[in-house]
């Protein structure tokens, strides 16, 4: 069951790890219990900043007691006060369980989940979405949603069984980018139809691929790029909906790459001449 967190727009002091609220927050760790709330938790004040400049709603503003008085908490507390939010003020104790380590950030928000229709998504020209088979890691997964961020890169599709874009290690990698970047999610059947009907090149990304990444004409149409799964790389059915099937060449002793450095590569590769040092684009 889902339970609320409590009452909107209160204050509250809490020590004690059997209070209800505290129970429920630590639920967060568990990914079914993020998708019944559709609720996830942000770390550290940057985070919790991030996340609130780009338009994300927070239920619940978590910071440690020792927090009191400091002069950007409070100012954040407001903010959060205002936006109908619940602000728990907890003990060093509380706040290290919510986290579960030591040395816990002094400010956390449970923020609620955000997912992009796949029936919205029409890109443009110059547009460029990454979809990721099955991405296993979660550190992985932090890491490419930051890339595709600083790349300029519109959004990310998660196709079949995936880790889970809100667990907090994930969003931990992402440094903050996981506010700004859109995420979709399709099965495997969803996304072979997806691809067949996107107005540009699908480019499929292999170890048999044929193709020099280097090579394509990126800037004819909007791209897509398809990442296959760290163990299995991409099935049939999924690189039989590509346009193409490009490699990046390898010397050493390595079979493969990281999935997330392979997506980088691509990426900044895809996005070469759109992507220049005085901003334009
Ligand atoms: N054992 C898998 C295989 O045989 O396909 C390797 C998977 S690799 C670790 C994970 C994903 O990273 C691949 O599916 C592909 O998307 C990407 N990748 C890694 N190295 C690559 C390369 N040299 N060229 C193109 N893609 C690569
Ligand atoms: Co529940």
């Amino acid at each position: 069951m889902s339970s609320s967190i409590a009452a909107p727009g209160r204050v509250k002091e809490v020590t004690s790890l059997a209070n209800p609220i505290i129970k429920d927050i630590r639920l967060l760790e568990k990914k079914r219990h993020r998708d019944e709330t559709g609720t996830f938790l942000a770390e550290g004040m940057k985070l919790v900043i991030d996340a609130i400049e780009n338009g994300w709603d927070i239920r619940t503003l978590i910071y440690a007691k020792a927090g009191k008085g400091n002069e950007q908490i409070e100012a954040l507390a407001a903010r959060c006060l205002a936006k109908g939010a619940d602000i728990l003020i907890v003990s060093e104790k509380v706040l290290g369980a919510i986290a579960r380590r030591d040395n816990p950030q002094m400010v956390m928000g449970v923020f609620e989940q955000r997912w992009t229709d796949p029936a919205s998504i029409s890109p443009d020209e110059k547009d460029v979405w990454v979809a990721l088979d099955r991405v296993r890691d979660p550190g992985n997964l932090g890491t490419i949603i930051r890339t595709a961020d600083a790349a300029g890169a519109k959004g990310i599709i998660l196709v079949g069984q995936t880790t889970d874009a809100f667990a907090t290690e994930t969003v931990r990698a992402t440094m903050g980018s996981v506010f700004a970047v859109p995420l979709a999610r399709m099965d495997e059947a969803e996304f072979s139809t997806f691809a067949k009907n996107w107005p540009g090149m699908v480019a499929g990304t292999h170890l048999k691929g044929a193709i020099d990444y280097r090579k394509p004409d990126y800037d004819a149409g909007p791209v897509l790029l398809l990442m296959g799964n760290e163990q299995a790389g991409l099935p049939d059915i999924l690189s039989e909906a590509c346009s193409i099937l490009i490699k990046i060449p390898q010397a050493g002793r390595a079979d493969s790459l990281n999935l997330a450095i392979a997506t980088g590569i691509c990426l900044y590769e895809i996005r070469r001449s759109a992507l220049t040092f005085d901003g334009a684009s």
